[in-house]
């Protein structure tokens, strides 16, 4: 008896040691961060969170008297490196080392899978797919399809349009899907208009469930998982989301095959350019994928150009809201470019918008993506440390974007931070929303014409007010960051 406790416990202590070694050996760079306990590390600062506090608890963690800019949390085994350094980050996103995305998104690889979450060869293939929508001869039928929609949308908030405060943002998330899918996949649909769309709601879901589960090592394996009733609602959920996908894809087969067969007058084909979608289908072909697998690979992109662009757009008008002098400011600048004309906001007038841009900027400042994960594949060296290889580096922008060291008004709503003589005084690398670099976001241009499209379509309509105070708003951190709640906000007509 005496024997096996004594062995057990020599056991542990050479565990520890050796774990300690290795986890020094690991950590060359001198990394700071919570002091750990043998076996988990730090894991045991997170016990009990739900998925949606794991960031915050992060954010609180964060010390930077205390750990730096640069600093780490060991999960188990796994090393987790945060980087909140303008230097650092300049480093890394000028390397082209650290292109690869970690595996927490695989999270929701069962219905997203494409070219936010995918590495390597196949990411730089479907990158190239991506690219082909934001040729620059695609702008004017663009700004055309966000002039439509946000009509749309300006029609169905006339309904709301009687003093009583609501949530916005469902209406602000449909508009969003509908430019997407009509941008990537020529969807003849207005799901603005759609009776009984669930698409956005059975996203949040989907997302919520996929990292519910990720958190709760016990439903990892498929066959437990697949027998709870999480994992039944998130297969049923995720079988709505790809039907989603795999309608656009079906109608689009059938409008090609329609073009094939309509011969023109002088007996021509009619030569229509190639969408997104048409050079998904080829890349299939190639590969040869299913259309369910495409219809991964397009839910992927679906997501990542509305649900950033939409929540930014309603955070901006709960702003507007609370801020009136600042939405005096922005609607002048509008009124001074369209005047009385009726006429829309178009490409030539989205450069004369110094105010909105500056609003845009500060917007997205507070509420974009809160960080983006990357795999350190190969030992990458910043400034005085080593970051080890199979870690994973989070760019903190939320923190970035809230130091006090760079922002005069860190918490507050304050679009001044973006005037010129600021934007001058401020070090590079501090503000990151569509981070830089080859894998940064393809969408930067796109999403601020259309954030001010809509912005100035709905302003040019609609005050907006509110009752919620400044210190009331509180913001949900997943993969992206939004009002908890919702945006509750008035309308009256100008
Ligand atoms: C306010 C609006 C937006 C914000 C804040 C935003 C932000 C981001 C961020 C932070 C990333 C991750 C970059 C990285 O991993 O380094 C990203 C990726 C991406 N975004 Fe955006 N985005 C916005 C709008 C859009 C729009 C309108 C599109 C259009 C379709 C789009 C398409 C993409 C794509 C395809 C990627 C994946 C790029 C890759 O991994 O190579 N985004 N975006
Ligand atoms: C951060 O660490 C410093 C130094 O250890 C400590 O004095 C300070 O209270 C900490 N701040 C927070 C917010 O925990
Ligand atoms: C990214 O991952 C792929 C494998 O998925 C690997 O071949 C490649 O070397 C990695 N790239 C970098 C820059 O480490
Ligand atoms: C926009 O709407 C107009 C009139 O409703 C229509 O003629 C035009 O084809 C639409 N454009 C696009 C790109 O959807
Ligand atoms: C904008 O959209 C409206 C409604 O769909 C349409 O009547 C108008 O012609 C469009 N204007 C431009 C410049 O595209
Ligand atoms: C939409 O939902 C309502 C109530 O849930 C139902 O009565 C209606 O048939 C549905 N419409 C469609 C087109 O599915
Ligand atoms: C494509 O897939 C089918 C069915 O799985 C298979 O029979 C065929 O050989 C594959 N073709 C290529 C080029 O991989």
């Amino acid at each position: 008896m005496i024997i096996w406790l004594q062995i057990i416990i020599i056991a542990i202590i050479l565990h520890y040691v050796i774990s300690e070694k290795l986890r020094q050996w690991r950590m060359e760079g001198n990394l700071q961060g919570p002091t750990t306990i043998p076996f988990l590390g730090n894991s045991l600062l997170f016990f009990g969170c739900e998925a949606h506090d794991i960031g915050h608890r992060i954010m609180q963690l964060q010390n930077i008297t205390k750990y730096g800019r640069v600093w780490r949390i060991w999960i188990g085994s796994h090393l987790g490196v945060f980087v909140a350094d303008p230097k650092s980050l300049e480093i890394i996103l000028k390397s082209n080392e650290v292109l690869n995305k970690s595996a927490v998104y695989n999270a929701v690889a069962d219905f997203a899978d494409g070219i936010v979450t995918s590495s390597g060869e196949k990411w730089r293939g479907l990158r190239k797919i991506v690219n082909t929508i934001f040729h620059n001869q695609n702008i004017e039928n663009q700004v055309n399809i966000i002039n439509n929609s946000s009509m749309v949308l300006c029609r169905l908030l006339e309904e709301k349009c009687d003093g009583r405060i609501f949530k916005i943002d469902n209406f602000i998330h449909e508009c969003l899907l509908d430019i997407t899918c009509k941008i990537i996949a020529s969807s003849k649909t207005d799901m603005q208009l759609k009776e009984n769309l669930t698409f956005t709601d059975d996203v949040r879901l989907g997302i919520h469930l996929s990292s519910d589960r990720c958190l709760k090592v016990w439903l990892h394996p498929d066959f437990i998982y697949e027998h709870t009733t999480a994992g039944k609602l998130k297969n049923a959920i995720v079988k709505k989301i790809l039907g989603f996908s795999l309608e656009l894809i079906k109608e689009r087969r059938e409008s090609l095959k329609g073009v094939k067969n309509s011969i023109t007058v002088d007996g021509q084909h009619e030569a229509k350019p190639k969408i997104f979608l048409d050079h998904m289908f080829d890349y299939g072909r190639e590969k040869n994928l299913t259309d369910l697998e495409i219809s991964k690979f397009i839910t992927d992109v679906i997501l990542a150009g509305y649900d950033t662009s939409s929540c930014a757009i309603s955070y901006m008008l709960l702003m507007l809201a609370m801020y009136q002098d600042i939405q005096e400011q922005v609607y002048e600048e509008i009124y001074d470019i369209t005047g009385d004309s009726n006429r829309p906001v178009e490409l030539k007038d989205i450069n004369r918008m110094a105010c909105l841009d500056r609003v845009i900027m500060e917007v997205l400042r507070h509420c974009s993506v809160p960080h983006v994960a990357r795999r350190v594949d190969s030992p990458l060296q910043l400034q005085d440390k080593l970051i080890p290889k199979r870690s994973t580096l989070y760019l903190m922008l939320y923190r970035l974007h809230r130091d006090p060291e760079y922002w005069s008004h860190p918490d507050s709503f304050y679009p001044d931070h973006f005037l010129p003589e600021n934007i001058e005084r401020r070090p590079k690398y501090t503000f990151l929303p569509f981070v830089s670099g080859p894998r940064g976001c393809p969408g930067q241009k796109l999403s601020s014409i259309l954030m001010k499209i809509i912005v100035s379509t709905i302003l040019r309509q609609y005050k907006v007010t509110t009752t919620v105070r400044p210190s009331e708003v509180k913001l949900s951190m997943t993969m992206m960051l939004e009002v908890s709640g919702g945006s509750q906000i008035q309308l009256t007509r100008r």
